[in-house]
């Protein structure tokens, strides 16, 4: 399975609908866009050509907006997204071995990816979270998993993966212990 097996099933009739709600101008083009990865996670490429097939918008101005705003994604996301923060205090303290561990976890390889084959969980660098004391951590859903190293990120991600019955890619049983 690659990520574009992950592509959502765009409904032009969704979008169009959007359209007709939110308005078809420039102006309309961030709400246009929150709707569409409210709905998909992300801005499939459909959806895009749609909006601008059908409203005054056009191909610059939608793609500016969504690669301007660090709110938008391009790219499918998993069902669930694991947050790893990258602040100053998470840094220091060894964000990027949670990082590493993770990858390992979701046998993702490819720098320029961030979501398992699978389409279990999405991985996200985040600035800080407001959770410094806890440094370095992970937050999935809603749940800070702090003070944690590579192991303890690996542990908490397999336990969340039973917790919803989530399948983890096969790498998931090897560990890293920094
Ligand atoms: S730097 Fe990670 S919570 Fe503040």
């Amino acid at each position: 399975m690659t990520t574009s097996s992950l592509e959502a099933n765009v409904e032009p009739e969704l979008v169009k609908q959007w359209i007709t709600e939110l308005g078809g101008g420039p102006s309309s083009t961030v709400p246009l866009l929150q709707a569409i990865q409210g709905k998909y996670g992300y801005l499939p490429r459909k959806a895009m050509d749609l909006i601008v097939e059908h409203t005054e918008i056009t191909g610059r101005q939608i793609y500016g907006v969504a690669t301007f705003y660090a709110q938008f994604r391009l790219r499918p996301v998993g069902r669930y997204m694991i947050k790893v923060c990258h602040g100053t205090a998470c840094h220091v303290q060894g964000a990027d071995r949670l990082n590493t561990a993770l990858r390992h976890s979701l046998n993702i390889h490819d720098e320029a990816q961030d979501t398992a084959e699978n389409g279990s969980y999405t991985l996200e660098n985040v600035a800080c979270v407001g959770c410094c004391s806890q440094a370095p951590l992970m937050v999935i859903g809603k749940e800070v998993i702090g003070n944690i190293n590579g192991a303890g990120a690996q542990k908490a991600l397999r336990k969340h993966a039973r917790g919803v019955q989530e399948v983890l890619p096969k790498a998931e049983k090897q560990s890293v212990n920094s």
